[in-house]
């Protein structure tokens, strides 16, 4: 069983948690240390012995996750099954990873919901130690959110209910198990969820087989090919899409719409297309008010964005490549065929919602607090998460202003993440938000030394919710609290 305590005493375990290269801690005794806390579902991972696959780019096809097909759909209501399982994936070519899987997938079915329709799913935990799952950026009720503390213990099924009472929108669902969501979400629960608004129909974006969600995310692998969990971030320099390493995807010569989901534990990703610009309509909780095209799309862990690519200015033949600042050459679009085209991408898309007066403000501190002798821990305002403690009471139907910042000493990144809102963001280091910034937000980067200005309205439920840095290994040793909206 994975846990905090356990990460703490592992040596060579707060670099990798930190990202901080020159705090290792030297690596005697590291491999077998850790291998002790890796979960239950991973012991039999260290197989591999002979030499890791190369990969070689351009190789594999970019898979597109399968929609899952509800058991039962009626006008009002879809309800689904869905195990959380031990399964193998080939990442490396030739060589079958153990990794989890939800619906044995390493990365899960995307869901596709409606506005207005709910979704039930029955979620089965076939893991040795308990799991639980999120839906990010969802509205839910506080019992069906995955709060760390209502876990599905092994064996067990649990129902969640999504109302999808929010416009559309790209989510993504994900483990949030107490002192295993790290671990769980690295090595492979994590799915995207995508809520359809019919609403949005009249504006023409491209849909069907060309509406295609894309889960970018790194990993560590030994010079064996074995999964490295826990070391540090900055070596996982295998960045996939939807689960492979540099593939390529055909595309016909049409506008397509992709929905980028940044489900890396701990990376900002700084991706360029080529030379091109990004269209860019939607973020986090949507779609943008307008198109707005970016040179840089940079996506903290968790952000989602979704963009258009008219790939009809390419002739057939085409090779556009997808770039990551750090990584270099992640994905390659190849055009490969014509297409009939009727889809639009209009400058206007939908208006934000009105901002209500704010009552009310607060300050969130995201820091890591270092011991001499220890191992560091991660606050904020200055607490290690409790989840027995409320740190926040808030009206329901509030309207709030945060102020989020990081006086982290050592200068590590972090971002921030609030469960149940979406907000907005007003200013960031007293001046205009970032483009990354745009639109309806539940996560952003925070970097050490950046106050981030966000309003957000806390309508619908009431009860205890989390908000946490997402990089998933700092919300793990403490960077994460509790707000209670009542009544
Ligand atoms: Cu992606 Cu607390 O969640
Ligand atoms: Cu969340
Ligand atoms: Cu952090």
């Amino acid at each position: 069983m994975l846990n905090r305590r356990g990460v703490l005493a592992a040596g060579g375990i707060a670099a990798g948690v930190l990202g901080v290269p020159q705090l290792l801690a030297p690596a005697e005794g590291h491999e077998d240390s850790t291998h002790d806390v890796h979960p239950a579902a991973f012991q039999e991972s260290k197989t591999f012995t002979g030499t890791k696959p190369e990969i070689v780019p351009w190789t594999r096809p970019m898979p597109v996750p399968p929609v899952l097909k509800p058991l039962v759909s009626t006008p009002r209501q879809e309800i689904y099954q869905l195990t959380i399982d031990k399964t193998t994936a080939e990442i490396l070519p030739g060589l079958q990873s153990p990794v989890l899987g939800y619906g044995g997938q390493f990365v899960g079915p995307t869901i596709r919901a409606k506005t207005g329709r709910k979704t039930l799913i029955m979620f089965q935990n076939r893991l040795d130690e308990p799991a639980n799952v999120h839906l990010h950026g969802g509205h839910v009720a506080p019992e069906h959110d995955g709060h760390p503390r209502d876990l599905i213990e092994p064996g067990r099924t649990r129902l969640y209910l999504y109302p999808n009472t929010q416009q559309g929108a790209t989510l993504w669902y994900h483990d949030h198990s107490h002192g295993t969501e790290a671990a769980h979400t690295y090595l492979g629960l994590h799915g995207a969820y995508v809520v359809e608004d019919d609403s949005e129909r009249g504006l023409n974006l491209p849909t069907g087989a060309y509406d295609v969600p894309i889960l970018l995310r790194d990993i560590q692998f030994d010079d064996s090919g074995n999964i490295v969990v826990f070391d540090d971030p900055a070596k996982r320099t295998v960045v996939l899409a939807n689960g492979v390493p540099q593939p390529y995807f055909e595309v016909a010569a049409r506008k397509y719409r992709f929905r980028l989901v940044n489900s890396a534990n701990q990376r900002v990703f700084h991706l360029r297309l080529a030379g091109t610009p990004f269209t860019r309509i939607g973020s986090d909780g949507g779609l943008l008010a307008s198109t707005t095209e970016v040179e840089e799309m940079v996506l903290s862990s968790a952000e989602r964005s979704d963009i258009v690519i008219d790939f009809a200015k390419y002739p057939i033949g085409t090779r556009i490549v997808l770039t990551d600042s750090v990584a270099g050459e992640i994905l390659r679009f190849d055009v490969v065929r014509r297409a009939s085209d009727s889809s639009r991408v209009p400058a206007v898309l939908r208006p934000l919602p009105a901002m209500p007066y704010s009552t009310v403000d607060r300050e969130v501190d995201l820091f890591y607090v270092f011991k001499p002798n220890d191992r560091p821990d991660g606050v904020i305002n200055g607490k290690v998460f409790d989840m027995d403690r409320v740190d926040f009471t808030i009206k329901r139907g509030a309207t709030e202003t945060w102020l989020i910042k990081s006086s982290d000493p050592a200068g590590v990144k972090h971002n921030f993440h609030m469960h149940l809102v979406q907000f907005r963001v007003l200013e960031r280091n007293g001046g205009a938000p970032l483009p990354s910034d745009l639109g309806l937000k539940d996560t952003i980067p925070i970097t050490a030394g950046e106050t981030v200005k966000v309003q957000a309205t806390f309508t619908g439920h009431t009860g205890r919710y989390v908000y946490h840095c997402h990089f998933l290994e700092h919300s793990w040793i403490g960077m994460m609290a509790q707000m209670e909206i009542v009544p």
